[in-house]
């Protein structure tokens, strides 16, 4: 076996862990969800799920980990399989390498789209139309561009993307590479110690520009931040709305991937967790609700109002980021400069969380199949790379694999972790576990919350997603969708067959 990796610092660790939480989650996931669902109706349900479930599910994930650095194993099949005797429990445990693997498949094909942004922007590539919001076609230049870049305009069932972004998928995949190659204190905390305070410094400037915006027609950022921050209780009994928040809660934090538990698997055995813990995810929800809650929505609201902004984010995931705000920077001085520096915003906290989604593959072949970095990230970098195909070339591909994994699969995998280890395990001895050498105290209702509560509503939230999303989903029978979905049956399988293989050879359960 390898010796294990530790991080460098504390400081060190804590800027890591903030960089894999700080993703495109925060700068671009959460500011369509919020505007697509009511703004400040969104807000109460992000922050009880916060409060309820992503918090008391970081620090099990945390404590997962710790309790990996314990028996030297970053990932999940052998850390559940120790604690839960069951051979089952090493196959659910794939879950928590195959759902970060398969996010950060099309995860690092939208942050490449940012790295060309941000090229472009920087040489004047991207379309520079005065916005004209009398007109309703004001986003047009815009929008044509994306669809232009990504290939969504052919016909049938394959996108034809542009050469531009298949060279800029390939250099972003080759950084992402060449970060993970070089390991956890070299490469991986090197990188956060230099991107986490690069992000903070341009996002200031970027939401210091937006609230000096103003529109012709008067309104400005205290517009926008009203749009977010008036409480609206209307939504409150809205199933959808919960669903949005919680399902933003565990995205943003990267919680249920599996990826806070490899990284936690780098602390020494008897290091704190739960400071860590609530460091890591302040710094987050800063980034969020404080910087990514300021920018997009601000803008769009200042310039389009809150009706045009939140159909804006109605219409596509990646409208807000990639269409209003380079259409509002072409209309104000310095706007090129403006924009690249937001898409390099993007690309920089992309990055610190492609290679979070990344290392629990890379742990997985270090420790299980006791390979040596340099093959490990070889391996992945094929994996990647051929797989990156089918949402480069696929229609349809990149939202079919977000619903299955990138929405369902983390719930199910928060589930299973809450259940293997405080109830298939032992639930006061994971507790004892979760609750020694740190250097905060975990109160104690957070037992019954972690036993009792947050397993029942992850139950619920399941159910109820179900009923809203899959038979709608199921109908849908193309071939592009069905690819796709072959794609995740087919990594299921192989991962499964990996496991068993490994602990036949130990002749183990
Ligand atoms: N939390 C990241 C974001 O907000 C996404 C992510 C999930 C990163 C899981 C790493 C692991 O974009
Ligand atoms: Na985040």
């Amino acid at each position: 076996m390898i010796k294990r990796e530790h991080w460098g610092s504390r400081i060190g660790l804590i800027l890591a862990v903030a960089g894999n939480a700080i993703g495109l989650g925060n700068f671009l996931r959460f500011p369509v969800q919020a505007a697509d669902n009511g703004g400040g109706a969104f807000m109460i349900p992000y922050m009880i799920s916060l409060l309820v479930l992503g918090i008391p599910l970081l620090l099990v994930e945390w404590s997962l980990g710790r309790y990996g650095s314990v028996i030297n194993h970053s990932t999940a099949p052998a850390i559940f399989n120790n604690l839960w005797k069951n051979p089952i429990s090493k196959y659910i445990g794939i879950l928590g390498i195959i759902i970060p693997l398969i996010v950060v498949v099309y995860y690092t094909y939208i942050e490449s789209w940012t790295l060309l942004y941000s090229i472009f922007s920087l040489f004047g590539l991207t379309p520079s139309v005065s916005v004209d919001t009398a007109n309703g076609e004001y986003l047009k230049p815009f929008k044509d561009f994306l669809i232009s870049i990504i290939g969504a305009n052919s016909e049938g069932l394959l996108l034809s993307p542009s050469i531009y972004a298949y060279i800029f998928f390939l250099i972003t995949l080759l950084i992402n590479l060449y970060i993970l190659y070089r390991g956890i204190t070299a490469g991986i905390e090197k990188v956060a110690k230099f991107a986490l305070p690069a992000i903070f410094i341009m996002a200031i400037i970027l939401m210091v520009r937006v609230f000096t915006l103003t529109s012709p027609d008067g309104r400005n950022f205290l517009d926008g931040l009203g749009f977010l921050w008036n409480p609206d209780f209307s939504a409150l009994t809205d199933p959808k709305v919960w669903l949005a928040a919680a399902g933003q809660v565990f995205f943003t934090l990267s919680v249920g991937f599996g990826a806070i538990m490899v990284y936690a698997s780098y602390i020494k055995p008897k290091d704190d967790i739960a400071l860590n813990a609530i460091s890591g995810a302040s710094v987050n929800e800063f980034a969020e609700i404080i910087l990514g809650g300021s920018i997009a929505i601000t803008a769009s609201v200042i310039f389009f109002g809150i009706s045009t902004t939140a159909e804006i984010a109605h219409q596509g995931a990646f409208n807000l980021g990639f269409m209003a705000l380079p259409a509002i920077f072409a209309n104000i001085p310095f706007g090129q400069f403006f924009s690249f520096l937001w898409f390099l915003l993007l690309f920089f906290a992309g990055v610190t969380s492609s290679i979070a989604l990344s290392q629990p593959a890379i742990a997985f072949l270090e420790d299980e199949f006791g390979f040596p970095r340099k093959k490990s990230v070889l391996i992945l970098g094929l994996f990647l790379f051929i797989s990156a195909h089918i949402p480069i070339f696929i229609k349809g591909a990149l939202d079919e694999l977000d619903f299955w994994v990138g929405t369902f699969g983390l719930i199910l995998f928060a589930l299973f972790e809450v259940l293997v280890f405080f109830w298939f395990f032992d639930s006061k001895k994971a507790w004892q576990e979760m609750t020694r050498d740190n250097d905060i105290k975990i109160p104690s209702f957070f037992y019954y919350l972690i036993k009792y509560i947050v397993p029942l509503i992850l139950i619920v939230i399941l159910i109820s997603w179900g009923i809203d999303y899959l038979p709608k989903k199921i109908s849908e029978n193309t071939l592009n969708i069905w690819i796709a979905r072959g794609f995740i049956v087919f990594t299921i399988i192989i991962s499964i067959l990996l496991v068993k293989y490994l602990w036949n050879k130990r002749g183990k359960q």
